[in-house]
């Protein structure tokens, strides 16, 4: 049977002054060619949807919030073949081109004809409309904290349906960026030492990643006493408080600086003081998104003198149908504790909440279910 246009309850921003979300109803078209429809079962509570309900990153309003989902396949469009209702799914909210050179050679976060940044469906759409029939936006191109959604089917990646949806949903963006960072971005080995500023979300996903990764030692690095236990929880081998004197204290750790280290806060302070943190030989990885037109200032000669490379992480240089699959067994099988980053799910109607929380520094992760 043909879908048909559906009215779905979801978590809109209009550009309110104090950054607050109101839960409406909308209407979503049904699939067009290539597209899926997606029951929203889990949707997390992320960092990049704080940034522009607090006005720091600007997008199109009104804007359907949230980019963190998992869910079950609703309806499927006209030429969909690798998908079928029922399906468990997480979704992927950079959707790259598929065409073009960097999406052939297996780099989709490379891709400069992505609109997810703009909140655009690849075609330049959107599928939503507000009460006046005019054009609403999902936020990264996905709009994950609405009860359905509508995403091409190369963003909807099938995962094994024994993972809980609230763990399936950080796939999607923090416990995936995180594994990617570390795995693709760092290319850590067994037996490497690594070090990670900021255990928030982000890092904790790279802390458990690498674990997985066997690296060791481990040293989290952070401001707050309560994160650096969650650290020591996901697999960190030591904690320590962030300051000025970090490369002395990380050098003792480690023997001489660590093989790797990951900035995970998107701070420029702390992103520069990363070529301190490693080994000459060694690799920093940026994680974080720091704002925007603030420049770093790193030394080039030492850099160039002690060989370190630097590496920008651009959705952990995740290729979604590759890296979802198996972030998903790991977790399976018990060696990647997704769980762990999840401190609170909550209703639609508690996001603001959840915002607040996260503005006060508590909460690793909150996760809305449906
Ligand atoms: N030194 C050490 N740790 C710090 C410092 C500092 N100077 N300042 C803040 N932190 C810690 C905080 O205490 C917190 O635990 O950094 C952590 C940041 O975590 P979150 O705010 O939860 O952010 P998260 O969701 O993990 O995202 C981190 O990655 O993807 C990007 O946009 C995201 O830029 C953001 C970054
Ligand atoms: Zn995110």
């Amino acid at each position: 049977m043909q879908a048909q246009t559906i009215d779905v309850r979801a978590a809109v921003y209009r550009g309110d002054a104090d950054g607050r979300t109101e839960v409406e109803t909308l209407r979503l078209d049904p699939p067009w060619q290539g597209e899926v429809r997606v029951r929203v079962r889990a949707a997390g509570v992320c960092g990049s949807d704080r940034h522009v309900l607090d006005g720091e990153w600007q997008v199109p309003l009104p804007a359907v919030m949230g980019h963190e989902a998992a869910g079950v396949i609703e309806a499927v469009g006209p030429g969909v073949t690798h998908l079928a209702v029922g399906d468990h799914v997480v979704i992927a909210w950079h959707q790259a081109c598929q065409r073009c050179g960097e999406c052939a050679s297996g780099k989709p976060w490379a891709c400069r004809y992505a609109q997810s940044n703009d909140s655009l469906l690849p075609d330049g759409t959107t599928r939503w409309t507000d009460r006046d029939r005019s054009a609403a936006y999902p936020y990264l191109a996905v709009g994950a904290m609405s009860e359905y959604i509508v995403v091409p089917e190369f963003a909807a990646i099938r995962i094994d349906s024994r993972v809980p949806f609230a763990v399936a949903s950080l796939i999607g963006c923090s416990a995936g960026t995180g594994y990617g960072a570390v795995v693709n971005n760092g290319k850590v080995l067994a037996g490497e030492s690594a070090v990670v500023v900021g255990a928030g979300g982000v890092g904790l996903s790279i802390i458990a990643a690498l674990r997985l990764a066997g690296a060791t030692p481990i040293v989290a690095v952070d401001i707050s006493e309560q994160k650096l236990a969650e650290a020591e929880r996901a697999g960190a081998t030591h904690t320590v408080i962030g300051g000025t004197d970090l490369g002395d204290r990380i050098s003792e750790i480690t023997g001489g600086g660590a093989d790797v280290a990951f900035e995970a806060i998107g701070r420029v302070q702390t992103m520069e003081q990363l070529p301190g943190l490693i080994r000459p030989g060694g690799r920093g990885v940026f994680v974080g998104l720091p704002p925007e037109d603030q420049p770093l200032m790193i030394d080039g000669l030492q850099l160039a003198y002690d060989g370190k490379t630097l590496i920008g992480s651009n959705y952990g240089g995740l290729v979604p149908a590759r890296d979802f699959p198996r972030i998903a067994r790991a977790y399976l099988a018990g060696s990647f504790p997704v769980d762990a980053l999840i401190s609170t799910t909550i209703r639609l109607d508690q996001v603001d909440d959840a915002f607040d929380a996260m503005r006060r520094g508590e909460r690793t992760r909150s996760v809305i279910v449906f």
